[in-house]
């Protein structure tokens, strides 16, 4: 298959070309303000189908369904809860996905085999004005393949999925950088799956107590099912092996110096993640900066970029150093522990 890149142009014609593409059962990927999505017919098994295939995903990891109006929410959710209409409200269009029980017509395909369905409403004009021209939900995972660390431009989409699709909407570089916030609202309690931009702090200014999912901090085993499916697979990964040092800041930077050396010793090419504060500090190895310290937002918007760059160096090992697990540091720490594993180092001064 040939795919086509083009720019969203403000007439909106390649939006409305490619829109017919996914009303018409093709896939289409497309910027959002969290990372790039794959988008196809969310009603359309078939669609959902070619969707699993081009990622090389399990099929029983289930799509989020993207929406370009509150109100379509109503006609993809066998209920509306409370407790969901106090987070629409608060925080739609943007980076919050929601789980609902799902309505009869939206196939298992699309829902990984589950009665539930997550909906997002985006925040970003490309993704609302490509739904609208579909005229129909779009199912949209991040538009890597399986296992890779999510596209957060269009030329990521391209690495992973040129020949694979019909269609690549180039609306430059996103804005978050690390996927939504996942809220189950179908329990008693309100649980997060998946940290993001909207942090619990925020969730819980809205809908009071909100619970985390263990899958989120640290690895399951295979008799404890995360409640969303894709946690369970090593995602975010970069081709080499990743360990995260933690702790006092002087301390990390010696171990990382340390392991580098010895891994050099022994013919081994070094990436190290470092941030604004730090990156001057390390003496050997390839050292990228993921932002500043100062800025959650700009690690999280850089992070995933970071990973394909050492994944194009070709680099045989990562050290990067480990970040505050609270606000949008949760969905850093969530993202990097997962990309390595869960293999950490504490150090202390
Ligand atoms: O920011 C995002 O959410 C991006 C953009 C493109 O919107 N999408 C995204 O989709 O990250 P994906 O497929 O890469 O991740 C979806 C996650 C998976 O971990 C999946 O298991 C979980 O959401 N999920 C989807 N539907 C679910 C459901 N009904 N119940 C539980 N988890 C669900
Ligand atoms: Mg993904």
């Amino acid at each position: 298959m040939k795919t086509k890149m083009q720019k969203a142009d403000k007439q909106g014609t390649a939006v409305a070309e490619a829109g017919r593409v996914l009303r018409e059962g093709g896939l289409v990927a497309f910027p959002t303000e969290t990372v790039y999505g794959l988008g196809g017919n969310a009603l359309d098994a078939g669609a959902a189908e070619k969707i699993y295939a081009a990622k090389g995903r399990p099929s029983d990891n289930p799509l989020i369904v993207h929406i370009a109006r509150m109100e379509s929410v109503y006609e993809l959710a066998a209920e509306v809860p409370e407790t969901a209409k106090k987070l629409m409200d608060a925080f739609w269009p943007g980076p919050l996905t929601i789980i609902f029980r799902k309505a009869a017509h939206i196939p298992y395909e699309t829902t990984g085999g589950l009665e539930t369905v997550g909906i997002r409403f985006p925040d970003h004009p490309v993704a609302q004005a490509l739904i609208e021209a579909a005229g129909v939900p779009v199912a949209a995972p991040s538009a890597n393949t399986s296992g890779r660390p999510s596209p957060t431009t269009a030329e990521h989409v391209w690495e992973d999925m040129e020949g694979k699709i019909d269609w690549i909407l180039d609306g430059g570089s996103v804005g978050i950088g690390v996927e939504s916030t996942i809220i189950d609202v179908t329990g008693e309690v309100p649980m997060i799956l998946r940290p993001g931009y909207v942090t619990k702090q925020m969730a819980e200014a809205v809908i009071g107590p909100v619970a985390t999912d263990a899958a989120v901090t640290r690895q399951v085993d295979e008799t404890v099912r995360p409640k969303a499916p894709g946690m369970k697979y090593r995602h975010y990964a970069p081709k080499a092996p990743l360990t995260i040092v933690e702790g006092e800041q002087r301390a990390v930077v010696a171990r990382i110096n340390a392991l580098t050396d010895q891994a050099i010793a022994k013919g081994k090419r070094c990436g190290v993640i470092a941030t604004d504060e730090t990156q001057a500090l390390y003496k050997q190895g390839s050292v990228l900066s993921v932002g500043s310290r100062s800025s959650e937002e700009s690690i999280a918007h850089n992070l995933y970029a970071v990973l394909r760059a050492f994944d194009a160096e070709g680099v045989d090992v990562i050290y990067s150093e480990g970040f505050q697990d609270d606000h949008l540091g949760s969905a850093i720490m969530n993202r990097l522990r997962k990309a390595a594993g869960h293999k950490e180092i504490y150090v202390n001064s």
